[in-house]
């Protein structure tokens, strides 16, 4: 039968290193935040419920920690007593009913989902509680962990350390694993007397034990454990982050021509022989489907990219936007919210908002969809094959007919008919000779005033 288990997620701390007028756990890696990276790794696991531990701004925290999509339910942390403290908010959770619980913190965002079910399979293979570990390179602050013939018999907090403790380079990744039946129990068991007066979770090992119970150590990779203290680590959490979901991206079929400077987003997803360019952004909600090329320093949002699409150079992308198949957003264009049909072009200088572009359209450089009054934004709709001449103004609400043609130049205020031509300018008139009557006349004026200046 299949365990049911709960992730108590601690999130209430203060943060102060972070020095920000958000809670740390909103802050962004992937441009997801570090709360959900930890719930999904949560939902990975098999977790069945989620309670989330949080102080200031809980409801927004609450609401971040659901998007990973397993049922949350916030408990507040009035003070600041502790880890231990803070686990025992979830009390009344943790007393529904669970075979296991799961209590890890909430700003350690590349935790491994196969960590969490290693730690449930051992519980289910006879161990009490476990807690997962690693060897750091600098152990420094870390909660130290004492392993005797593969047991772990207690975890000293830096702080109150010997010497001889602080040698151990085996340390607590915070995520401990206890049985749903005594977890309350165990926490009621914690005191606060300690270098910080704080109530330790990591005290449970020792209760647990002195209670005759097995409880076991798991290592696993340094990198999974990063903690985010400061923005320093935010961005040391991002860079392993980014490596690791380019890597991914390679594996699935995507060439990254210089991996380190595309930056991805948590739900990006790339199709099988897609080129990447350097320098490229992906914000959140992007698909890029096979075989298309997004060139050097594109800017992406929201955006749907179609197979065998190009994009850029310097293109920008923006929510709802929505390239067809065989379509092309060349140099200095902007799409938003907008349709470009199969095989339509739009290749130079342009803004395309608001607006739909039939298959086949050709639109020149510079056009420019004029989508907003100030107060309301239109639309314009381009037919299939219509042409649109260089720097042409399409003042929408308006439609440019199939097969159209608009001439270069144009401002098109009224709808323009299927295979129609649409001339929206001054007429073009020449005057014989006029250029070197002007050129004489203003030659004229120059030496006058060199005169002029000559006197003075
Ligand atoms: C903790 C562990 C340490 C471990 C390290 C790993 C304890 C006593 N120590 O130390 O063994 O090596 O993490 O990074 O657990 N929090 C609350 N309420 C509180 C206090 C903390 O919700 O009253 C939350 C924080 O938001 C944070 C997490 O608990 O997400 C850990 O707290 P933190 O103060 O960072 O613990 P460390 O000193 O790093
Ligand atoms: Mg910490």
């Amino acid at each position: 039968m299949a365990r049911k288990s709960l992730a108590v997620i601690l999130a209430a701390g203060e943060a102060t290193r972070m020095k920000s007028s958000k809670s740390k756990v909103l802050h962004p890696v992937g441009n997801w935040p570090m709360v959900a990276h930890v719930a999904a790794a949560a939902r990975d696991a098999g977790v069945d419920h989620i309670a989330l531990v949080v102080g200031r701004a809980g409801e927004e925290v609450a609401k971040a920690a659901g998007l990973a999509g397993v049922p949350v339910t916030p408990v507040e942390q009035t003070e600041r007593k502790g880890t231990g403290h803070a686990t025992l908010m979830a009390k009344d959770i943790i007393a529904e009913g669970f075979d296991d619980v799961v209590v890890l913190y909430g700003d350690g965002p590349l935790i491994d989902p196969e960590t969490l079910k290693a730690a449930v399979a051992a519980r289910a293979g006879g161990a009490d509680m476990v807690v997962i570990g690693f060897r750091a390179a600098d152990p420094t602050g870390y909660g130290r962990m004492v392993v005797e013939n593969g047991e772990l018999l207690e975890i000293v907090e830096h702080r109150d350390a010997s010497d001889e403790i602080r040698k151990i380079d085996f340390c607590n990744g915070g995520i401990i694993t206890m049985s749903g039946d005594e977890a309350v129990s165990l926490l009621e068991a914690i005191d606060n007397k300690n270098a910080k007066g704080e109530y330790y979770l990591t005290d449970v090992v020792s209760i647990a034990r002195s209670r005759g119970r097995k409880v076991i150590p798991l290592e696993a990779p340094e990198a999974d454990m990063m903690g985010c203290n400061t923005r320093a680590e935010l961005a040391e959490i991002e860079a392993e982050w980014q490596r690791r979901k380019r890597l991914a991206a390679m594996l699935d079929g995507a060439s990254l021509i210089d991996p380190s400077t595309v930056w991805l987003s948590y739900d990006t997803r790339l199709g099988r022989d897609v080129v990447i360019e350097p320098n490229v952004w992906f914000g959140p909600g992007v698909t890029v489907e096979d075989g298309a090329v997004i060139h050097a320093f594109s800017h992406l949002e929201g955006a749907h990219v179609g197979k065998g699409v190009s994009v850029g150079p310097f293109a920008r992308l923006r929510p709802e936007a929505r390239l067809a198949e065989g379509s092309k957003v060349g140099n200095f264009c902007e799409v938003k919210k907008a349709e470009i049909g199969p095989g339509a072009k739009v290749n130079h200088l342009t803004y395309i908002g608001d607006a739909t572009v039939g298959a086949g359209a050709n639109i020149g450089a510079g056009t420019i969809t004029c989508n907003y009054d100030g107060e309301n934004k239109s639309l314009t709709v381009i037919g299939e094959n219509a042409f649109v001449g260089s720097n042409s103004a399409l003042v929408a609400p308006v439609t440019v007919g199939r097969n159209a043609y608009v001439a270069a130049g144009s401002t098109i205020t009224k709808d323009v008919p299927d295979d129609a031509l649409a001339v929206a300018r001054g007429r073009q008139e020449n005057y014989a000779g006029r250029s070197t009557v002007l050129r004489e006349r203003a030659r004229a004026i120059k030496a006058a005033r060199k005169a002029e200046k000559a006197k003075s």
